[in-house]
């Protein structure tokens, strides 16, 4: 029988992907996808795979005890937590809401999977939590936690809590801390996505400080595999970092993107720094290559190149978000198809 899977949080980006790569790839699990649908929850982005037999979308927040608690009682076998706030910028100006869902959120779950017994409990975490580096230097899974954005404290304080629960109750909580995703239906407020699509609009591409700060970038697809083998043979207790071994500074890939959209230069603007802004981040991730045999597999060129690809051939996609609509789809289609009241 199909083991139950709760997924947090997987109408975004990262969360999307990897209900799609299960579906697609491991028929051991059935998912039931709770996704309050916050401006970075699109149900489109499961549009393909939304009448799946192992497959049910659940509307709902993580921080509601009630719901999180009727949901378990129906039995759980693993819980994946990707629902976050997730965006820097919007943590610069609205800290509280980033605490509340982040923080309170992740407890919520916490207490609800300790009180009906579920067996483990993946915390879907960021090398963010480890601060900025200089310019030499990894994080490894025993690097201090020092976040810089009130984003990164926030994912910091669920990482702390899921520890907690490990050492006071025994509670089975495993974290993974991976570095900057990029790859089809992420969200066009985040670099990449946002500047393919203000390329291919012909609009300024704002850069911020002097573009010097560096991301180690993964493709989705390696960051959902190696979630994946954290989700099966992980150890409860344990922290994985997942990196893409492709440090880029954002100039850099500023320019690639304008390069293979050819675009020119001259729509590159610097504009004022992010306060605050990490210099550098990079992964070390021998630890979940030797325990777990995951390794990234697709290419710095290979990834930007399906990426940019991917955003040209559904210009329709980014155009509804950068419009507002999409955020109607739910209300027409999803609500009509299940009779519910819009
Ligand atoms: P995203 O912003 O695209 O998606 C977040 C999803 O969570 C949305 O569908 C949203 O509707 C949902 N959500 C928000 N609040 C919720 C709530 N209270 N209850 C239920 N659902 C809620 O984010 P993403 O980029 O896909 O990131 C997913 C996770 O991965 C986050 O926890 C993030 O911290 C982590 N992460 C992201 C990256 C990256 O590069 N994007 C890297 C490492 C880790
Ligand atoms: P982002 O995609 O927001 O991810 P994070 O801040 O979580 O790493 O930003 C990636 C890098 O790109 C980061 O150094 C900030 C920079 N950036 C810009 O220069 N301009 C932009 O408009 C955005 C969104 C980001």
């Amino acid at each position: 029988m199909a083991q139950k899977m709760l997924v947090t949080g997987g109408c975004g980006f990262i969360g999307s992907n990897f209900v799609r790569h299960i579906l697609a790839n491991n028929d051991r699990y059935e998912i039931v996808n709770l996704d309050t649908l916050t401006y970075a929850g699109n149900l489109e982005n499961l549009r393909d795979v939304e009448n799946h037999p192992r497959y049910t979308f659940v509307k709902g927040d993580i921080c509601d005890e009630d719901l999180v608690n009727r949901l378990l009682a129906d039995g759980a076998d693993v819980i994946v937590n990707f629902a976050a706030e997730s965006h820097v910028d919007r943590s610069i100006t609205d800290p509280g809401v980033f605490v509340r869902v982040n923080v309170l959120g992740t407890q919520t779950l916490l207490a609800a999977a300790k009180e009906h017994g579920v067996p483990r409990f993946v915390q879907i975490s960021t090398d963010e939590v480890y601060g900025s580096l200089g310019p030499e230097g990894l994080f490894t899974e025993e690097t201090p936690l020092q976040p810089n954005s009130p984003y990164s404290a926030a994912k910091a304080g669920a990482d702390l809590l899921v520890r907690a629960y490990h050492q006071t109750y025994g509670f089975p909580g495993l974290i993974t801390r991976c570095s900057n995703n990029y790859g089809p239906y992420q969200f066009p407020e985040k670099l990449i996505p946002l500047f393919i699509s203000n390329a291919l609009e012909d609009k300024p591409l704002p850069l911020y400080g002097d573009g010097m700060n560096v991301r180690d970038w993964i493709y989705v697809d390696d960051h959902c595999r190696g979630i994946e083998a954290v989700v099966e043979k992980g150890r409860p207790g344990e922290v994985y970092n997942i990196g893409g071994n492709n440090e880029l500074a954002n100039v850099t890939i500023t320019k690639e993107i304008l390069k293979q959209l050819g675009k020119p230069e001259s729509l590159i603007t610097f504009v004022k720094d992010r306060p605050g802004h990490d210099r550098r981040y990079a992964i070390d991730s021998t630890k979940i290559q030797t325990e777990l045999g995951w390794q990234p597999t697709v290419s710095l060129a290979d990834g930007m190149a399906r990426t940019v690809q991917w955003y040209q051939d559904h210009r329709e996609w980014w155009e509804r978000i950068k419009s507002g609509e999409y955020m109607e789809y739910y209300d027409r289609h999803y609500c009509q198809a299940h009779g519910l009241k819009e």
